[in-house]
């Protein structure tokens, strides 16, 4: 077998590649270690950036997202009691859109079987070998056979717990990491969204949130410790909990059936390299973020966009831009870093901390940055303009 991009992991970075690539006529197979139904079941993010929709639509990728896909023109802070409006479109004039990760996922997947895209899933025990010559393979085992796929360049967009970042020898890449002492209580509700735009809430007991999935289908969230069991969180415990973070006067958290619930830990992690030889990572492969500024499915995008983009240089014999695409992605991963990172710092309460005295000087500052944040154009602009979206590199 032989193919030109041999992609590693059909999430959306992977699904996505894809596409930009089938549209340019450049052969590629992904190779996924899931199940389809896996695959399809993965919940996950809700957020999409003005560039990510735009990309999408570019490509004529959006047909279920403009049914589907919800436009917010902003978000709302809460903190003491007390909900701000933070109107992105007042402030610069863009808006994002409330889609599924879920949703976007089974669009890729059904336009590639649409175009009879080669898709292999449960591909056992992938391996990259020899990125660093000029005629990579990759190794791998489907129903039990041992298959060798030959390519001209790998793409790692295997996510966080992949392959082929740890393939790179030692010396070839530093990973620089942040864990968080909390984690995100997920759920889907049956029940209709009880806000218009998607509410952030700092409150003593924890970060609160309250996002959706339709108007019929609600996404909340609650900060809870790392390492807590979902079994001690029944779904009366979970639902009080929401209604303390996120009540204010005057306005009624609905509650509805669960229909999903799940904990994820949080961590901040970027890669030194999204490069090895001929093989390039991308999407959660070479950086995660919190989930708090809703930046991980839109950089694994912005990612893609500038890895086809050289990759379709390169074939019409240009290699500049594959030459540049680590520096370019991690230049833009790392501005969007220090933005989920600053989120997540005002809006999450340190209860580990054990000093009763420090918890509190802590606490009252992230009151006080969010007054600032809630009182300040100057500081609202800067949150709106990173929300929203920075530009995707391409050029
Ligand atoms: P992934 O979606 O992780 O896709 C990687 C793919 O590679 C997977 O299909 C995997 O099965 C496959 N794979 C892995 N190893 C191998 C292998 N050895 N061989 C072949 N295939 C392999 N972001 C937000 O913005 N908001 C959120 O609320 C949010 N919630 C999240 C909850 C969870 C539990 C997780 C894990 C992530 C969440 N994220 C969230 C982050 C966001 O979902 C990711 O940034 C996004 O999925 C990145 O896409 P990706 O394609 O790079 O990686
Ligand atoms: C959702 C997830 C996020 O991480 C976020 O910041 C906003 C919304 C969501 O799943 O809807």
């Amino acid at each position: 077998q032989s193919t030109s991009v041999a992609i590693i992991g059909a999430g959306p970075a992977g699904l996505m590649l894809g596409h930009l690539l089938a549209q340019a006529d450049v052969p590629f197979v992904i190779l996924e270690a899931q199940t389809r139904e896996h695959v399809l079941g993965r919940i996950r993010a809700g957020v999409l950036e003005q560039g990510s929709v735009d990309l999408l639509a570019e490509h004529g990728l959006d047909a279920d997202l403009r049914e589907r896909g919800l436009t917010h023109h902003g978000i709302y802070l809460q903190y003491e009691g007390q909900r701000h409006h933070v109107d992105f479109v007042d402030l610069v004039g863009r808006t994002v859109t409330v889609y599924g990760q879920q949703a976007l996922v089974k669009h890729l997947l059904a336009e590639h079987d649409r175009l009879g895209s080669h898709v292999v899933f449960e591909a056992e025990d992938v391996e990259p070998v020899g990125v660093a010559g000029s005629r990579p393979t990759v190794i791998y085992t489907k129903d039990g056979a041992t298959e060798e796929l030959e390519c001209d360049f790998v793409v790692g967009a295997d996510g966080y717990h992949g392959v082929c970042r740890r393939t790179i020898p030692d010396g070839g890449i530093e990973v620089f990491e942040r864990t968080y002492p909390f984690g995100w209580l997920g759920i889907l509700a049956d029940v209709p969204p009880s806000t218009d735009d998607l509410i952030y809430a700092l409150h003593r007991d924890g970060f609160g949130m309250h996002s959706m999935r339709s108007l019929e289908v609600s996404r909340l969230y609650v900060q809870v410790d790392p390492d807590e069991s979902i079994d001690d969180w029944s779904d009366a415990r979970i639902w009080d909990a929401l209604q303390t973070r996120l009540g204010v006067d005057g306005w009624e958290l609905t509650e509805g059936p669960i229909t999903e619930k799940s904990i994820t830990p949080m961590r901040s992690f970027v890669v030194s390299t999204m490069q090895h030889g001929r093989m390039f990572l991308a999407g959660d492969a070479g950086h995660i973020v919190p989930p708090t500024g809703a930046k991980g499915l839109n950089s694994a995008i912005a990612d893609v966009a500038l890895l086809a983009r050289a990759i379709l240089d390169h074939r019409a014999g240009d290699d500049s831009g594959l030459a540049r695409y680590s520096d370019r992605a991690l230049a833009r991963q790392w501005k969007v870093q220090q933005f989920s990172q600053w989120m997540t710092d005002m809006l999450h309460v340190h209860h580990e901390v054990p000093d009763a005295s420090a918890r509190a000087f802590r606490y009252r500052s992230q009151v006080g940055q969010l007054e600032y944040v809630t009182g300040s154009h100057a500081a609202m602009q800067s949150l709106a303009e990173q929300y929203a979206g920075l530009p995707f590199t391409t050029e």
